[in-house]
């Protein structure tokens, strides 16, 4: 499948600068560079859930005394709010933390709410999240990134085709002194990327309250690796994204590639500079058996949205065995473990890169297990988080110690951070979509 695109201007003055986007598949994507971002990228800030009921949605049903909130279900800490309790009678919003990953989930209050006296937080609308609500259910509605300068941000990519939904609004700190930028522009459907730049030092984003008494949770989770988008048509997101913010395409899967039969998909990862920022991107394909998952996805959440995001730890066996322990009890559901089959071939795939011991904790665990040219990647994926067969999180771990080019008594050296070494998972993809198409079969859905 060959599909040209338009080109577009590089952003940084320098001139224009053709790019044609192409499926290509797997192995036919050559990985390049450009470093064309139009301004400074850094990493994922947070995410923002909106839901109908803040408590509740954080709490993940069960709260029990020595772990509140979302914390059970992922290990995540209560460490910022913003309620009727500091003042904001707009909507409740609760922070949760492990390592550098923050989700937020707010919700709003009454529409009858007395709100006098209360000034509504930066780029809030309240009829905009009850439209959203309705629409969407519990959904992602922002990804926060962190920028040099969230005005110039906002500037840059709405001045190239990015549509423009909060201008830029900048918040003073009264304790510390210190401040905070952000703003936003649509991401895809509802979502929003967020910029937010600045040296505040306080809780979240100024007008929320630390939350100092909460107890201390984590099961490893450190930060967010990538999240992926579901739309209708690929290329004009990509297109949109490379246009408005100068990204570039970090990998990409067909629907030959994926190998389901049923259904199908094809994807692309864009991705910052620094490809610490990865956005991958699906499209459904038609004309199969069976309805694509991904076009299931678009009619359930009623749009384009975030279909799952992976959230990285560094120890994913300690992470899972925690994660595992919690699902009966009000934590989160994983898709079905493979097939002993797929964990009988899985040492021909891999070979001595995992230890005796781990491809024992990988089988106990159900977990899948990839590799590329620079790392393993190790992963699972939840069930859907809430009622809507439509998000879901993905736990990851990258095994980053392989550079072939590198002396052999260099590697192993290669940094931890490496963005997104191990790939993406496509030898893992049919075994992902199977389960995907075998649980949508169960719930009459598809
Ligand atoms: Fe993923």
């Amino acid at each position: 499948m060959v599909v040209e695109a338009a080109a577009a201007s590089n952003g940084n003055g320098a001139g224009e600068e053709v790019f044609s986007k192409k499926l290509v598949g797997y192995d036919g994507f050559q990985r390049h560079n450009p470093r064309s971002d139009r301004f400074p990228m850094h990493k994922f800030h947070h995410v923002e859930f909106w839901c109908g009921d803040a408590t509740t949605t954080s709490c993940r049903q069960a709260r029990p005394p020595e772990a509140p909130m979302f914390g059970y279900g992922l290990g995540l800490t209560l460490v910022a709010k913003s309620d009727q309790s500091t003042g904001n009678h707009h909507y409740a919003s609760y922070v949760m933390q492990s390592g550098d990953l923050v989700m937020a989930f707010t919700a709003p209050y009454s529409t009858q709410t007395d709100k006098s006296g209360s000034s509504p937080p930066a780029a809030y609308d309240q009829d905009a999240a009850y439209a959203f609500l309705k629409k969407h259910g519990m959904a992602v509605r922002a990804f926060g990134i962190l920028v040099d300068d969230a005005a110039e941000a906002y500037r840059i990519a709405t001045a190239h085709g990015g549509v423009g939904v909060a201008p830029p609004t900048t918040r003073t700190d009264a304790a510390s002194g210190t401040s905070l930028t952000w703003s936003e522009v649509q991401l895809y459907g509802d979502c929003v990327l967020r910029f937010v730049s600045g040296d505040y030092e306080g809780a979240f984003i100024p007008g929320y309250q630390p939350v100092e008494d909460a107890p201390q949770v984590s099961y490893g989770l450190q930060r967010l690796d990538h999240a992926v988008g579901n739309v209708p048509e690929l290329i004009p997101q990509v297109e949109y994204m490379a246009r408005s913010l100068g990204w570039h395409e970090f990998a990409e899967f067909t629907a030959e590639d994926v190998g389901t039969v049923d259904s199908g998909l094809n994807s692309m990862v864009m991705a910052n500079n620094n490809e610490m920022i990865l956005l991958p991107v699906n499209e459904p394909t038609h004309g199969t058996k069976r309805k694509s998952q991904i076009q299931t996805f678009l009619e359930q959440n009623e749009g384009p949205g975030l279909q799952h995001m992976a959230l990285k730890t560094d120890d994913i066996v300690a992470t899972m065995r925690q994660l595992r322990a919690r699902s009966a009890f009000g934590g989160f559901d994983f898709m079905p473990r493979p097939s002993p089959d797929y964990y009988r071939k899985l040492p021909a795939r891999i070979g001595s890169l995992l230890t005796a011991q781990q491809y024992k904790d990988v089988e106990e665990l159900g977990l899948l297990v990839d590799k590329d040219d620079q790392g393993v990647l190790l992963q699972i994926f939840t069930k859907p988080l809430g009622d809507r067969p439509t998000v879901f999180f993905e736990i990851i771990q990258r095994l980053c110690a392989l550079e072939p080019q590198a002396p052999k008594s260099q590697r192993g050296a290669v940094p931890s951070e490496v963005g997104g070494c191990g790939g993406f998972g496509k030898g893992n993809f049919s075994e992902l979509f199977k389960s995907i198409e075998v649980y949508e079969t169960d719930l009459g859905i598809n």
